[in-house]
């Protein structure tokens, strides 16, 4: 039997690397569709899906680097930032149009977190490499990964200052060309995002999704209530950086 290492920062499942390979939960017959599709354009931003092992989990290329699940303040620096907002840029370019995008703007990823971001690490420069973890990806908006990157990345909420984390923000937005609307929705899709994820922890737990309980028993809802009454409160402030 070829031996089996625990891949940490997963929130969900048992993500395992056997024998060069991941190997983690199936995913969705639309998820391996998108990673067929970055594999077709040979786009390096994600994984390969191998299809599945003899245990019935899927298989992916591992993609070497640094996942920093633990959260690097490093992730935070306005060079990484961009570098992150152009990768991100490049997936949703590559499924602009396309049908997996189903008549929305683009297929978003609707999960990006650093515990989702393989690094190069350069020292000073953690440098984004590929996304992974694209169980949620969806037709979606430009703005709601763009959103989404801000709420994680940013760690936006108690104890951030409004002036640190407003010009990452637009640092954000610039490098990844958001446009006119979509930055004017950028603050709000935030707190459409926090709203979201608390609702879904919280009925996944009252439906008995374990990992919901879980999430619930470490207090998680009630972070991310705190998170988006901070983003509430400075709505105004933060949208007059972009
Ligand atoms: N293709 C991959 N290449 C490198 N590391 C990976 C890969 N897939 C998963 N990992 C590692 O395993 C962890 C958990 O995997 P992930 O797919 O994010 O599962 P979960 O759905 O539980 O969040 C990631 O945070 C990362 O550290
Ligand atoms: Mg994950």
């Amino acid at each position: 039997m070829p031996q089996e290492q625990e891949l940490r920062g997963g929130f969900v499942g048992t993500t395992v690397l056997v024998d060069g390979t991941v190997r983690r939960t199936p995913t969705s017959p639309y998820v391996r569709q998108v990673l067929g599709h970055f594999a077709d354009q040979e786009w390096p931003g994600a994984p390969r899906c191998l299809g599945s092992d003899a245990q019935g989990r899927d298989m992916f290329t591992f993609v070497p680097g640094l996942v920093p699940w633990e959260y690097d303040e490093r992730v935070a620096a306005v060079g990484s930032l961009t570098e992150l907002a152009r990768l991100v840029r490049a997936a949703h370019d590559l499924t602009a149009g396309h049908r997996l995008a189903a008549g929305a703007e683009v297929v978003c990823h609707n999960d990006l977190s650093y515990r989702n971001t393989v690094y190069r690490d350069e020292g000073r420069l953690l440098r984004p490499v590929a996304l992974i973890d694209w169980d949620l990806a969806g037709p979606g908006r430009r703005v709601h990964d763009v959103a989404h990157l801000c709420w994680q990345f940013l760690r936006l909420g108690p104890g951030r200052e409004t002036d640190w984390a407003g010009p990452r923000m637009r640092a954000v937005a610039d490098a990844y060309g958001l446009a006119g609307t979509d930055r004017a929705d950028l603050v709000a899709t935030v707190l459409w995002w926090q709203d979201r994820c608390r609702q879904g922890i919280e009925q996944g737990a009252a439906d008995g999704d374990p990992a919901m309980v879980g999430l619930c028993r470490r207090g998680v809802p009630q972070e991310v209530r705190a998170a988006q009454s901070w983003t509430a409160a400075r709505q105004q402030e933060l949208t007059a950086f972009l």
